[in-house]
């Protein structure tokens, strides 16, 4: 009688001092349910209803998504004392979008970045684009994907939250040839990580080049431009480009320039020597495998942010456009600089340089990427 009361009393000290008085399991499903995503109303566009996605993590990481243009409307990070900020540009409703954008946080394609004069062959006959950036076609032309709705379906899985979108994008849109039938599944995991992935398949050959265009400001809403924050981009070259922003074909190696990031270094340090401030698409080192290509830190918030991406190249934009004529979320002004894109992609104009990564899409193939944004401190 004496060893089973002793068995019984072993027991219950052993399983309480493993969970601290809790089930286990209940702890993990407390956890999960506090995931969740939210759909609301967010207006109308081309007679389509427009909804806002918020997703939200067990960390209690938010993410906006609108199913307008694919655009992420906000991002809230913690910084190195748990506090959340949104750490992207936009606006705070959907008109700001409708009215004017610098791409803020938009799906870009069919294809992003340039395509110049807006012309390519392929198979010996010639396609012309709409033109909508000097002589150039810029992120898809005058209706790109980040100006159209497209269809969304939320899901749930144990490790986060995310929307799947679908966009039919029609023969000859934009001029473009082929139907090409695109999904972008947006997920916030558990570990802080926004990941995108792509897929898109076509009827006839066509340029495929999709990216995501958040500009980052790690300092949140504090007021701080991105200058004084550190980059680290894991790439030995960089497309050199003409005055109108097309590659001429040299990949020119980065050593001794101010457009080495291969040490982490900061954004304002060397900008000044740069033509224009950073708009360079650099030869990522990653051999087509996802891996880690960037990182990005801010010392005052401790706010870090690392991109992966299975895509040969990443355009970094400085937000040099970004002139002060823009009111964002908050009522803060854009000024020049006040945030950045690091858009993972193929090489600009590569549908006119056969020596770069093929971004033909030939019927029977699959279109596939995926970039992760994560989220953390230091
Ligand atoms: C391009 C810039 C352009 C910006 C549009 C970037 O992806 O590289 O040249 O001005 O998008 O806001």
């Amino acid at each position: 009688m004496k060893r089973i009361i002793y068995l019984i009393l072993i027991t219950g000290i052993f399983a309480s001092s493993c969970n601290n008085g809790q089930n286990p399991e209940s702890k993990t499903k407390e956890k999960e349910s506090s995931m969740s995503i939210k759909k609301e109303p967010f207006g109308k566009v081309d007679n389509k209803e427009v909804f806002l996605y918020i997703l939200k993590n067990e960390n209690g990481m938010v993410v906006k998504i609108t199913n307008y243009g694919g655009i992420v409307t906000s991002i809230l990070a913690p910084d190195k004392i748990g506090k959340f900020d949104d750490v992207v540009l936009g606006y705070d409703n959907l008109n700001g979008y409708l009215k004017e954008t610098p791409y803020f946080g938009a799906i870009v394609g069919r294809y992003g970045n340039r395509i110049a004069k807006g012309s390519f062959t392929i198979d010996g006959k010639k396609y012309s684009l709409a033109i909508n950036n000097g002589p150039n076609s810029l992120h898809g032309g005058i209706k790109g994907f980040d100006k159209v709705v497209w269809d969304a379906e939320k899901f749930e899985t144990k490790d986060g939250v995310g929307i799947k979108l679908h966009y039919l994008s029609k023969d000859n849109e934009e001029g473009y040839p082929g139907n090409l039938d695109v999904y972008v599944t947006y997920t916030l995991s558990n570990e802080n990580e926004l990941k995108i992935n792509y897929l898109a398949t076509t009827d006839q050959p066509t340029p495929v080049n999709l990216t995501h265009h958040s500009y980052f400001n790690l300092a949140g809403t504090s007021g701080r431009d991105i200058l004084g924050q550190t980059l680290f981009i894991d790439a030995d070259k960089y497309t050199v480009v003409d005055e109108n922003l097309i590659p001429i074909g040299e990949l020119r190696d980065v050593t001794g320039s101010p457009m080495d990031f291969r040490k982490p270094t900061s954004v304002g340090g060397r900008i000044n020597d740069v033509e224009g401030g950073y708009d360079h698409n650099y030869v990522l080192n990653n051999n087509g495998q996802i891996a880690k290509v960037a990182e990005l830190f801010d010392s005052v918030s401790g706010r870090l942010m690392d991109v992966s991406t299975t895509e040969p190249g990443m355009q970094f934009y400085s937000g040099n456009f970004l002139d002060g004529s823009i009111t964002g979320k908050k009522g803060i002004v854009y000024n020049k600089h006040f945030g950045l894109c690091l858009e993972t992609q193929h090489f600009p104009d590569s549908p006119n340089h056969p020596e770069f990564p093929n971004v033909i899409l030939k019927p029977g193939e699959n279109y596939t990427q995926t970039t992760v944004y994560k989220f953390g401190v230091k």
